[in-house]
């Protein structure tokens, strides 16, 4: 998972806190994709991170199969907002249901993350974006 981050140039910090929230997508016995959360469950909300899929292998629908895993794991756990940064991949999330929202939009516990710290200080000068969906055990 390390090796497809940093090629995509995602962080890698606080990984091995959460491996217990995350899917890995194999192909031919490659790791070709991966994704998942961190919970602050007094919030009931998910962070989602550190979602990639081999370079060959975007628009193939993997990054969605992932989302998607990463969603019902959240709703299992009782998760009902679902919040993730991103520069690029925007217009992937919009599609899968995701708005664009204010940093003000994270609860306290979210807030308290390392993403969220490092976004607050220097993610406008990256073209950071914040995004949320709402999930309940239904949807
Ligand atoms: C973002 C990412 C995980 C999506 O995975 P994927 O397997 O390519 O996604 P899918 O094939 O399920 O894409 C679903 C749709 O979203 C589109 N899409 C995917 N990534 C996109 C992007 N970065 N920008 C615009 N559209 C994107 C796909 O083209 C596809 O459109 P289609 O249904 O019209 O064919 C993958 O592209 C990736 O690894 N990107 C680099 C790392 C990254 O930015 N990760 C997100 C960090 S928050």
């Amino acid at each position: 998972m390390k090796a497809l981050l940093d090629t995509h140039h995602l962080p890698t910090v606080e990984l091995e806190d959460w491996l217990e929230h995350f899917v890995v997508a194999y192909r031919g016995g490659r790791l070709i994709g991966c994704g998942g959360l961190e919970l602050y469950a007094e919030d009931s909300a998910g962070l989602v991170r550190s979602m990639a899929v081999e370079s060959d292998l975007h628009g193939t629908g993997v990054g969605s199969e992932i989302l998607e895993w990463v969603e019902a794991h959240a709703r299992e756990l009782g998760v009902r907002h679902l919040l993730l940064f991103t520069v690029d991949a925007a217009p992937f999330y919009e599609r899968l249901g995701y708005d664009l929202v204010s940093l003000d939009a994270f609860p306290p516990s979210a807030q308290r993350s390392w993403q969220y710290r490092v976004v607050r200080e220097r993610g406008e000068e990256w073209g950071v974006i914040a995004m949320a969906k709402d999930v309940s055990a239904s949807s």
